[in-house]
């Protein structure tokens, strides 16, 4: 696997790639690498003839220092992992490399109030954080196709709204969720979990099947999940929303549009999120 930090070797190398006609899959990622992250990698390699993964932690998405702080790194770990899926470039770009005027100046574009509910109200410039490390991300790598992951699903609209607004030429594929075997998704943050916690993490799972399955109005599955919650002696809901998954709007009533239930909840410290589609 070729290895780059700087990002005008990289531009240099996937240039001459081009030449040989090879077509260009993107997979970013903040690392602490899980098979979340490299059930994309494998879908690049079967799409595209070049993968690249970016491994960056972007401080402008982070909403709370401590998070920031706390995040897991374990760059020697992802390389080795990415080596094993024969992805063929790494990336691990320095903040100057990736805000060369600096942090302050983030993009600034109507994502259609895509980016202002759940993820977006609950952290706050969180998504300005995101459109511009991916936006900047895109414009050294050029890719052909992007792949995303559903676990961050108003992510994967947001990036897609984005590419639409700035008309950047690169196809946005989503990928499924994976879960661990209890089913609680993958994430980097499971691993700051204690041994209990990540016993106990697979309630939020269960509990949106739990909404998925009631036979009920969308109101008695939004007051199951929040009843769930309160009864739960180690987790706090931050909240749980039935929306439609093209404009991410609340949903009032069952429709045949297709559904979303999204949650976000504490454990100790930790945020975690989930997805569970409800009606396709
Ligand atoms: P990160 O959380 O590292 O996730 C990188 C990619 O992996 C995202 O597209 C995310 O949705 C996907 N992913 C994470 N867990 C997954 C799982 N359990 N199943 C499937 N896909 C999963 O998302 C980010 O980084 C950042 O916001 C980024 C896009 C890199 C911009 O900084």
């Amino acid at each position: 696997m070729n290895v780059f930090t700087s990002k005008t070797e990289l531009a240099k190398f996937l240039d001459q790639e081009r030449i040989k006609d090879k077509n260009i899959g993107f997979v970013p990622t903040m690392g602490a690498l899980h098979q979340g992250h490299l059930s994309l990698i494998q879908e690049s390699k079967k799409r595209t003839s070049l993968t690249v993964c970016s491994i960056y932690v972007n401080p402008t998405q982070f909403n709370v220092q401590s998070d920031l702080k706390n995040y897991p790194r374990n760059t020697a770990k992802d390389i080795e992992l990415l080596d094993a899926e024969n992805c063929d470039v790494c990336f691990l770009p320095s903040t100057n490399e990736i805000y060369p005027n600096g942090v302050a100046k983030l993009l600034n574009i109507d994502l259609g109030g895509l980016d202002k509910r759940m993820e977006g109200k609950h952290r706050p410039g969180h998504f300005d954080g995101v459109v511009t490390v991916v936006n900047n991300l895109f414009k050294i790598i050029n890719p052909d196709i992007a792949f995303f992951g559903e676990k961050d699903f108003q992510q994967l609209a947001v990036i897609r709204k984005m590419t639409q607004v700035l008309n950047i030429n690169v196809e946005i594929t989503g990928c499924p969720i994976i879960r661990d075997p209890g089913g609680l998704a993958m994430s980097s943050r499971n691993e700051m979990l204690t041994d209990q916690e990540w016993l106990a993490a697979p309630f939020i799972h269960n509990t949106l099947l739990e909404a998925k399955d009631l036979n009920g109005t969308i109101q008695e599955k939004i007051d199951l999940v929040i009843k769930q919650f309160e009864n739960h002696a180690l987790f706090t809901l931050d909240y749980f929303d039935i929306a439609s998954e093209r404009t991410l709007k609340p949903s009032i009533e069952e429709s045949s549009e297709a559904q979303r239930a999204f949650i976000a909840a504490f454990i100790g410290n930790i945020r975690l999120i989930d997805n569970i589609a409800l009606n396709n």
